[in-house]
């Protein structure tokens, strides 16, 4: 470190992180614009993940960071409850116009996490509501990561997320996982195999009865568990079983709405109308955390009963909808409009494709995948030492001026959509001389 004088780190315990190792080797970022972050030692770094999936638009956008000052300063905070402001009701009208017909009311929260357990409490409480209280079990899947709530975790299939922390939900069942090696090595966009997978929901229907299951819900591409691309035909599949049983299609789309796909939902992109998507992280670009959860008019109007002056759903936080974050989401979605981002991002997708696949036949390479601006680099474990040189690769990068994600034995790669073809050719030569260099 030269540049910035280095803080006490004892005292921040940090999310997801080897702690320890972090404290003996910081990596601290001091500011960032574009495509590149700055390192506290004064190096840029090129950003090939979007923060953390979340800064679809590039980093420190004028038109995004000039609407958040200016809304500090006007209303700094609203009361989430009983009361409104206009800016909270212009982004959930521009939300639902960006999703898929039909699914047409937004509520606002904090996280991915938190759209997750939204997402699921509204299955529930619509299931008694139309009268099918004994629809109350959760359908997740293996290896799906749907945040680190209760119910998140519970729906979720990563064991080190779930061997800690209790015998969480009951009623919750997984599906198997897609991903399968041998028959889908180094697919190209979508494996041919594995649309079959969809049909274990026949199994869970007839294991416990439709009569119980309330809702499925599954990352239609799975980032955080090492970049996981649905088999050509599942989620149709999916989607049909589902309609046959009355069991809700929930689609977590924390990671790739918001154009990671071309698209302004992965929803979209597949032509799968879901019941409901999970949203966050590209919504405000990561500027101001925000989340949503679009939900389809009949399960909405369901709520639409009762007492007028009675809470229709006794859910909802301080922050949904903040002042802030409605106002860096405006923006947001005014700069992916203007610019045309999700287009850019989809036309980019042949290049970047190409740019992935280029790493066959590298050391330790065993599957690449994409899909969008999306990407996995699945790397042989050493023996014995699980995930240390996807790590290592990771830290690598990072000294040469890369941002990767380490998950697993995986490379996830997310970038901006500003990206650059010469920056996804820095992103994938950092790369390579990396993996060349490591035993
Ligand atoms: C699919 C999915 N769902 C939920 C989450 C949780 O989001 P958050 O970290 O904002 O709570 C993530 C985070 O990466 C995610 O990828």
């Amino acid at each position: 470190m030269q540049n910035t004088i280095v803080p006490d780190l004892k005292s921040y315990w940090m999310p997801f992180t080897a702690n320890r190792q972090f404290k003996s080797a910081p990596r601290l970022l001091v500011s960032a614009k574009g495509m590149y972050y700055t390192s506290a030692d004064g190096r840029p770094i090129l950003d090939g993940t979007a923060g953390l999936w979340c800064v679809n638009a590039g980093h420190g956008d004028p038109r995004i960071v000039e609407a958040v000052q200016k809304q500090v300063a006007e209303l700094d905070y609203s009361p989430a409850f009983e009361m409104g402001h206009p800016k909270a009701f212009e982004l959930a009208n521009r939300v639902a116009k960006l999703m898929p017909a039909d699914l047409d009311y937004v509520f606002f929260t904090n996280s991915g996490s938190e759209s997750v357990e939204t997402a699921l409490k509204i299955a529930l409480a619509y299931h008694r509501l139309i009268g099918q209280a004994t629809r109350t079990r959760m359908i997740g899947r293996e290896r799906g990561y749907h945040g680190v709530g209760f119910g998140g975790m519970s729906v979720g299939g990563v064991a080190n997320n779930r061997r800690f922390f209790g015998p969480l939900l009951t009623g919750v069942d997984h599906l198997p996982q897609t991903h399968n090696r041998e028959r889908q090595a180094f697919s190209r966009g979508l494996p041919d195999w594995g649309a079959h997978l969809a049909d274990d929901l026949e199994r869970i229907v007839a294991l416990h009865g439709a009569e119980t299951i309330s809702a499925v819900i599954v990352e239609p591409v799975a980032g955080s568990t090492g970049v996981l691309i649905p088999p050509n035909g599942y989620l149709e599949r999916l989607r049909a079983i589902c309609d046959k049983y009355g069991i809700l299609l929930i689609f977590d789309e924390v990671i790739t709405a918001f154009g990671r796909l071309g698209t302004s939902s992965a929803a979209e992109y597949f032509g799968v109308q879901p019941d409901m998507i999970t949203t966050a992280k590209g919504l405000t670009n990561g500027v101001v955390p925000m989340g949503a959860v679009l939900v389809r008019s009949a399960i909405h109007d369901a709520f639409m009963q009762g007492p007028e002056h009675a809470f229709e759903l006794c859910h909802g936080y301080t922050y949904s909808g903040h002042p802030l974050a409605c106002a860096a989401g405006l923006a947001t979605l005014q700069v992916y409009r203007d610019d045309q981002l999700f287009q850019r991002s989809a036309a980019l997708a042949p290049y970047w494709e190409d740019a992935v696949h280029s790493l066959k036949g590298l050391p330790h390479v065993i599957d690449l995948r994409n899909l969008g601006l999306v990407a996995g680099i699945e790397l042989e474990p050493r023996v014995g030492k699980a995930t240390q040189r996807a790590f290592e690769t990771f830290v690598k990068c990072y000294d040469k001026g890369v941002l990767v994600r380490a998950t697993g034995d995986i490379i996830a790669l997310s970038p901006p959509l500003i990206i650059e073809k010469r920056e996804i050719d820095q992103l994938f030569s950092t790369i390579t001389e990396v993996l060349k260099a490591l035993d």
